[in-house]
């Protein structure tokens, strides 16, 4: 065998960023023009530290950690605060870990992140789910029925938590107020894409504001962190939690953080305290002119009038999603024409981050971009409605760890699922580990494989087979 001599991964990163792609997407700093500016002018190389003698440590804050973290937790509205070096994803398993175990009861949205899947899966917690509305422009899961959410948080006797996604990737929130009412318990909010929430009033009010207990934030993708540096909150209701979080922190992170991305915590949050109000308030006003052009071309793009309908409660100004029926073809001119990378898309839709490295110009480089490439051209969806929850005789732990086999799908009808199947859009899983396949599901993926729609999750890609538990119940 040939020994290689290359650095695939360098080369190809380097090829891309000589291309000066511009960056729809994350992380929010867009290629270092708004990376934390305490770090602006610094050696990187030079401040790859470790825990050293008055460096303090993430596990065991005494020092410039923890005051770093108080610092954070003033600026954001929290009562404390703490630096996560594996993304919102470690802050959530972490939350889980925390506060819940084994057969507790936690109500969470049907299409949360698949690191609530893994909290899950960590703590043993038996989770039940509510539905949120998809809204039929852009067959996308962008609200929640408050009020049907706080009728089954009513009817769920001994609830211990309720997990709220607050906002969606695409930016809509829903009205986390009414819960409140009747939900005075344990509200563990993924903001995730809301980092930038506390920083300026014409954003969505934070959940912090909100009253939210835990609040996780992916620092990396709006504000100026590097990427995986992101934050868990403690509301003030919740100090009580401080110990359990701390220690859950301790069992999932790496025991060698790294300083860059706590110091671009530090400094990202700084900015956002400092300056925010003026960016993200000059942002949104900006990025809210270019919907509005692009409305009035005709063409369907999330705006703020979509607020109160289909349960979305607020939009932040600052995700720009477009509903286009040729969307293969305008993200390829984009990228071809105008060498802009949006954040994800599908079949009908195109989403564009701005974060804390857009400025007025990069919005004007793409309002110009759209108007010239995205029609008017109008979509006619077929959202089909889902099938009733499968029932759940597992939790997703117990799941886990039982033996599983494939089966055919044909043959799966009575078998415990062990994977979990979403089709996307809209994303929301179908069955996850630890239900019950029925008839009607595999009648659902039958059909749906002969629409071409896109799955995510499955272990076949074809869909053919599935993969259940070995024991059948
Ligand atoms: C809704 C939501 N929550 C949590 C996460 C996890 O964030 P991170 O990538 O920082 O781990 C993501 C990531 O995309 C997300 O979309």
């Amino acid at each position: 065998m040939q020994i290689p001599d290359s650095l695939p991964l360098l080369t190809a990163m380097l090829d891309y960023v000589a291309q000066n792609r511009h960056a729809f997407h994350t992380p929010g700093h867009k290629g270092g023009k708004g990376l934390a500016s305490s770090l602006l002018d610094q050696s990187l190389g030079a401040l790859d530290l470790t825990e050293i003698p008055g460096l303090d440590d993430l596990h065991q804050p005494t020092g410039i950690i923890a005051e770093a973290q108080l610092n954070c937790a003033s600026w954001c509205g929290a009562k404390a605060s703490f630096f996560l070096v594996n993304g919102a994803s470690v802050g959530i398993q972490a939350a889980f870990l925390a506060c819940l175990g084994p057969g507790d009861t936690v109500m969470i949205p049907r299409n949360a992140h698949k690191s609530v899947t893994a909290g899950l899966i960590l703590s043993g917690a038996r989770p039940i789910y509510y539905m949120p509305v998809i809204h039929p422009d852009f067959n996308l899961p962008l609200g929640i029925n408050s009020l049907q959410v706080a009728d089954k948080i009513v009817k769920t006797p001994g609830l211990k938590a309720l997990v709220a996604l607050y906002p969606t990737y695409y930016g809509t929130t829903w009205c986390l107020q009414e819960v409140r009412e009747v939900w005075h318990g344990l509200l563990i909010a993924d903001e995730a894409h809301g980092a930038h929430f506390p920083f300026s009033d014409s954003m969505p009010i934070s959940a912090l504001k909100l009253g939210a207990d835990i609040v996780v934030h992916s620092t990396h993708k709006t504000l100026g962190s590097l990427t995986q540096g992101a934050m868990l909150h403690l509301g003030d209701a919740a100090f009580c939690y401080h110990v359990r979080v701390k220690q859950a922190l301790d069992l999932l992170q790496t025991t060698s953080p790294s300083y860059l991305i706590m110091a671009s915590l530090e400094g990202a949050t700084y900015d956002g305290y400092r300056t925010g109000q003026k960016h993200w308030t000059g942002l949104a006003a900006r990025a809210d002119l270019l919907k509005k052009k692009m409305l009035a071309r005709g063409v369907r793009v999330l705006n703020s009038n979509d607020i109160d309908t289909y349960g979305i409660a607020d939009v932040d100004s600052t995700k720009i999603l477009v509903s286009t029926p040729s969307s293969r073809t305008i993200l390829a001119a984009l990228i071809d024409n105008y060498g802009i990378q949006p954040e994800l898309w599908d079949e009908n839709n195109i989403l564009f981050l701005l974060g804390v490295g857009d400025t007025e110009e990069s919005i004007a480089y793409l309002e110009n971009a759209l108007l010239n490439t995205v029609t008017s051209e109008h979509v006619t969806l077929t959202c089909q409605t889902l099938p009733e929850l499968p029932r759940q005789c597992l939790t997703p732990r117990e799941a886990y760890f039982t033996e599983k086999v494939a089966v055919r799908l044909k043959e799966s009808v009575g078998r415990v699922c062990a994977e979990t199947l979403a089709p996307y859009p809209p994303g929301i899983p179908l069955i996850v580990p630890g239900e019950i396949i029925n008839a009607e599901i595999v009648d659902y993926i039958t059909a749906a494989k002969q629409a071409d729609v896109h799955w995510q999750g499955n272990s076949d890609p074809t869909l053919q087979q599935v993969m259940v538990l070995k024991e059948t119940r």
